[in-house]
């Protein structure tokens, strides 16, 4: 479980965040929600370890870990699926999956089968799987943002932050990378969701928090927000 208490965050002297609370319960979907700049993505860097939170306090599993350094969450069970598919480039499909489970591979994490997770993982993204041999650079800018979201399911997490999973994407795949979300909350997968379609976001998750300029705003079930007329008017229009 996941839980963010107070949170302050910013670049340089420039404050984003003012304060957010946000719980992820174990097993939970949990989708943020908000405008472009809102500050959903550096809720994610915060948590994550990319940015240094100003203040609050961050818990995974009951064990502080804002102040730690990336990899030292990672090791302690936090995978976050970046926006903007960083994938290493020059590495192979194959062998960015392998890296996803490295802290698993050096013994900061259990082990459990590395191989057969990453077979899995293959089945689950049957487009990676048949470019399991290519190098990630020369992968279409889709592939690589699902390589993203299959590498961070890789350090077999115990929370998964996913930031536009379907950024980039075409229909037929943005349909695809929900259909992945669903089957990995079936398969009991903690996560915390941001996606631009914030319909169907809401309809994948159980909870659902709405992040404006830096503040939460309005939280409650995911089905309640969904039928919520403000949350319609300023964030399921549009075809999302
Ligand atoms: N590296 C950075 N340095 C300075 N300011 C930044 C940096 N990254 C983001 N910001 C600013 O922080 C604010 C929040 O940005 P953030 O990326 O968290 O928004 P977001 O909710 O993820 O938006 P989007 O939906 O467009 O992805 C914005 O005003 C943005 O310009
Ligand atoms: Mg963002």
């Amino acid at each position: 479980m996941l839980k963010i208490h107070n949170l302050f965050a910013g670049y340089g002297k420039v404050e984003v965040l003012h304060g957010i609370s946000i719980e992820v319960p174990q097993g939970k979907v949990v989708t943020l929600i908000g405008s472009n700049g809102a500050g959903k993505t550096t809720t994610m860097r915060a948590v994550s370890g990319m940015i240094a939170p100003g203040a609050g306090e961050i818990t995974l599993n009951g064990q502080r870990i804002d102040g730690l350094e990336s990899y030292d969450i990672a090791k302690r069970g936090l995978a976050h699926s970046p926006e903007g598919r960083r994938v290493f480039a020059t590495m192979t499909v194959t062998d960015n999956l392998t890296l996803g489970a490295f802290p698993r591979l050096t013994g900061s994490r259990p082990r459990g089968d590395v191989a057969a997770d990453l077979e899995r993982a293959l089945e689950l993204f049957p487009r990676l799987k048949e470019r399991r041999t290519q190098l990630a650079g020369t992968l279409s800018g889709g592939e690589q943002q699902m390589l993203a979201m299959a590498r961070a399911v890789m350090l077999n997490p115990d929370v998964v932050l996913l930031d536009e999973p379907s950024m980039g994407l075409a229909p037929i795949l943005v349909a695809e990378v929900f259909r992945i979300i669903g089957r990995l909350k079936s398969e009991g997968v903690t996560m915390l969701l941001v996606e631009q379609f914030a319909a169907a976001a809401l309809g994948v998750a159980d909870y659902g928090y709405v992040l404006e300029n830096g503040r939460i705003s309005l939280h409650g079930p995911a089905e309640k927000l969904r039928n919520d007329p403000a949350v319609k008017a300023a964030y399921l229009g549009g075809g999302h």
